[in-house]
């Protein structure tokens, strides 16, 4: 697929992986364009990076809202006043309506700080610590209407160290997350990435369980 692939991208936060994406589309021969980045915080450090980036952004606060479902549906209004193939939530720290997951069924994606099944929810690091993994890492998925869960695209595989703390790991898993979160969304732009009632397929296989595994 050579045309564009529209990207909004949902944040809360630093937005890092935000810019391991604006980043990655800087190469010049990336289908990727991200045309908005929408948060739900004012002072989300995220959107001086797009403004950076000559980005689009959009705040939509969360508490000025009756509920959920009213929020959900304000943010899918703005959200497709800019026509995305691909919405990408980047550390966007609220949880998603049904209605909302369904309307971006197969076009929407999650990073995730663990190895998923494992540790979905918070404080990923310190749960892989104290049950004494000798592995742990990062996964990018499909969203759907379980928390965390959704069919799997890849994932990084990491090495627990010896004097690994809950910050010596996240900034490794960091790093890995820099680098499978713009691949994945380069995967879906090039139309190789694709889902459907048996789960997700990259060139028309059928990825594993674990989707596509990176380790080390
Ligand atoms: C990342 O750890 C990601 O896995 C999680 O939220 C964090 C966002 O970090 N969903 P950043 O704002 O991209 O730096």
């Amino acid at each position: 697929m050579s045309a564009t692939c529209n990207v909004v991208v949902l944040l809360s936060g630093t937005g890092s992986n935000l810019q391991a994406l604006i980043d990655s589309t800087r190469t010049g021969d990336s289908p990727v364009r991200i045309r908005a980045v929408i948060s739900n915080r004012a002072d989300a450090y995220g959107l001086q990076r797009a403004r950076d980036a000559g980005i689009d952004t959009r705040v939509l606060d969360h508490k000025a809202f009756e509920g959920r479902e009213a929020f959900d549906a304000a943010l899918i209004e703005q959200i497709d006043a800019f026509n995305p193939q691909l919405v990408v939530l980047a550390g966007f720290m609220r949880i998603l309506s049904a209605g909302f997951v369904r309307h971006y069924q197969g076009r929407l994606f999650n990073i995730h700080p663990s190895l998923l099944p494992k540790y979905k929810g918070l404080h990923t690091h310190q749960r892989a610590l104290e049950a004494g993994d000798t592995e742990h890492g990062c996964s990018v998925h499909f969203v759907t209407e379980e928390l965390d869960g959704g069919p799997l695209v890849v994932q990084a595989v990491i090495p627990v160290e010896l004097h690994d703390t809950p910050q010596s790991l996240a900034q490794r898993v960091h790093a890995r997350e820099h680098q499978i979160y713009p691949m994945a969304v380069r995967w879906f732009a090039e139309g190789r990435l694709t889902l459907d009632d048996r789960g997700a397929s990259l060139d028309g296989q059928l990825l594993a369980a674990s989707g596509h595994l990176i380790r080390h």
